[in-house]
């Protein structure tokens, strides 16, 4: 019996200010009274060091993007080490916002990750299919390719967390059903152990896609939902608690 505990994770975008970290203040508090979950907030880059200095331990802040090199002449990018310096202990790679705006490829996203785990962080590879892939029944063959292609073999320092976000259900209020996240979490699970062997049960994976107070509950009881991935429903305490205090229940 492996047991994994779940980790609830909120992805702010290109959304927040400075005066929005007081939600992140109220979210710590749910997190200390939830210690069989873990929760974490990625907030854009200019809020890491002050999110990461306001909130300590319950809280884990996380960036959303990594650069695969340690430093140079790259315009704009962030390595692993300055996401560490500001306090960060994880970061989200190949979203698929940045897979479809900045035309990241499978082997960029597997060059972040490998970068991010040797520097120790927890690090969110991001999957999912679109909808046409969907419509023409391909969602197995897409994500188990991507996974392929994205995953580093080495795990080295880091913990290698997998977040399955059909394309379709980010920021539409379309939710997978239980029987299709049933599907696709037990493919990757068989997709981790057949890559890593036995380590494969350890690794958690998380839902994706329009995760709301409403709809948490129903995730979380799916096999193989480790937690989730939220965006929209993570910018107010008032709508990610819940969904923490969900998982605690499920756990
Ligand atoms: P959403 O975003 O919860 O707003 O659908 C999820 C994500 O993109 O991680």
């Amino acid at each position: 019996m492996h047991v994994r505990k779940k980790l609830v994770a909120g992805n702010w975008k290109m959304n927040g200010s400075r005066g929005q970290l007081a939600q992140i203040g109220s979210i710590s508090k749910a997190a200390a009274a939830a210690p069989n979950v873990d929760v974490a907030i990625c907030p854009p880059f200019t809020l890491l060091a002050p999110a990461a200095d306001q909130v300590g331990d319950p809280v884990l802040i996380g960036a959303q993007d990594c650069h695969a090199r340690a430093s140079g002449a790259h315009t704009g990018c962030t390595s692993v080490s300055m996401i560490k310096e500001a306090g960060a202990r994880m970061v989200i790679v190949g979203h698929s916002e940045r897979r479809a705006d900045q035309h990241e490829t499978d082997e960029d996203v597997r060059a972040k990750a490998q970068a991010a785990l040797e520097a120790g962080l927890l690090t969110i590879v991001c999957v999912g299919e679109t909808a046409d892939e969907r419509e023409a029944g391909r969602q197995l063959e897409v994500v188990t390719r991507q996974l392929r292609g994205s995953l580093p073999d080495d795990r080295s320092a880091g913990e290698l967390v997998i977040a399955y976000e059909p394309v379709w259900a980010i920021g539409t209020g379309k939710v997978a059903t239980p029987a299709d996240v049933k599907e696709m979490h037990a493919a990757i699970r068989s997709s981790v152990i057949d890559r890593f062997g036995d380590e494969g049960h350890s690794i958690r994976i998380l839902y994706g896609g329009s995760v709301k107070a409403d709809n948490a509950a129903e995730l979380f009881a799916v096999p193989h939902v480790d937690g989730a991935l939220v965006g929209g429903a993570s910018l107010t305490a008032e709508q990610f608690v819940p969904i923490i205090d969900a998982a605690a229940a499920a756990s």
